[in-house]
């Protein structure tokens, strides 16, 4: 594993131009030898700080996309570079948060599981297990600190995923529908918060998401996918878009609703679209 030790501020240096660059990406899988196209051909970019939404329907690529560009597969055509460098490894500076509640070690309390990857990546056991509790405090879970993930609820858990995932200073948060198994009202809870720790952190977030709700609520642009072997639909600006009440938020969901039924497709969403 690489050891960076401000993986922040080493991969951010690369100036105002864009941190993550997508380009002309296509993704196969080769099963039982026969191959299949999963992503066609997918450009975007991202640049820094920017919080960047994944929207497309079930299938169409978004988590083989988000792998990716975690460096746990290599595409098979195109390319894609974060702050300049390509042919991506998995490395602590992009932090990945998947949508399972299994994610954490069972075996290891809250605080430990925060502090595990920061020990992994070389940190000293006091050092890592400070920055650990900074994180767990910002991620509201100081009480709860000491249980273990049996002893947590979805919605913990995933808090002490993002704990654990922000810890390491990503240059950039992956994030695959992180809130999709909770229920509505823990659901806006966390949007809410992701929001408000997105802000004090600077990272920069690349989320995939079935909702358009949350695609609006979360992002400040929108890459609205086609199903597989998919490519860019549209790219849509939500970000001076905020109250679910505006005129301006209906619009943008119609737009978006109207995007992804163009393949056919029901829109999914869950429960708040
Ligand atoms: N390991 C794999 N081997 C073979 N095919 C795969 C593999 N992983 C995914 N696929 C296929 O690639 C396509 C894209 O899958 P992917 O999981 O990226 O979609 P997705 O957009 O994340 O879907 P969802 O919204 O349901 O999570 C699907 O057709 C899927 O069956
Ligand atoms: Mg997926």
């Amino acid at each position: 594993m690489e050891t960076v030790s401000t993986p922040g501020a080493q991969a951010t240096s690369g100036g105002d131009g864009p941190l993550l660059r997508v380009e002309h990406v296509g993704i196969d899988y080769v099963t039982g030898g026969r191959r299949v196209t999963a992503v066609g051909d997918v450009s975007f970019e991202v640049r820094p700080r920017e919080k960047i939404i994944l929207l497309g329907p079930s299938g169409c690529g978004k988590s083989t996309l988000l792998k990716a560009i975690a460096g746990f597969l290599q595409p098979s055509a195109g390319r894609i570079s974060v702050a300049g460098r390509d042919r991506l490894r998995p490395g602590p500076d992009r932090a990945v948060v998947f949508q399972e509640f299994d994610q954490l070690f069972p075996w290891r309390t809250v605080a430990d599981n925060v502090a595990y990857p920061l020990r992994v990546t070389g940190r000293p056991r006091a050092e890592a297990a400070q920055v650990a509790a900074r994180f767990v405090e910002m991620t509201g879970l100081t009480p709860a600190a000491d249980r273990y993930p049996h002893q947590l609820s979805g919605g913990m858990k995933q808090r002490v995923a993002i704990a654990r995932a922000l810890a390491l200073d990503p240059t950039i948060l992956l994030m695959d529908e992180p809130f999709g198994s909770l229920d509505a009202q823990t659901r806006t809870r966390l949007q809410r918060e992701l929001n408000e720790i997105v802000a004090r952190t600077h990272v920069t977030l690349l989320f995939v998401t079935h909702s358009i709700q949350e695609a609006i609520l979360l992002g400040d642009r929108v890459v609205v996918l086609s199903h597989s072997p998919s490519s860019v639909r549209e790219i849509v600006d939500v970000s001076a878009i905020a109250d679910p009440d505006a005129e301006a938020f209906v619009h943008v969901r119609r737009k978006l609703r109207g995007l992804l039924a163009r393949d056919g497709e029901e829109v999914e969403g869950g429960v708040d679209d």
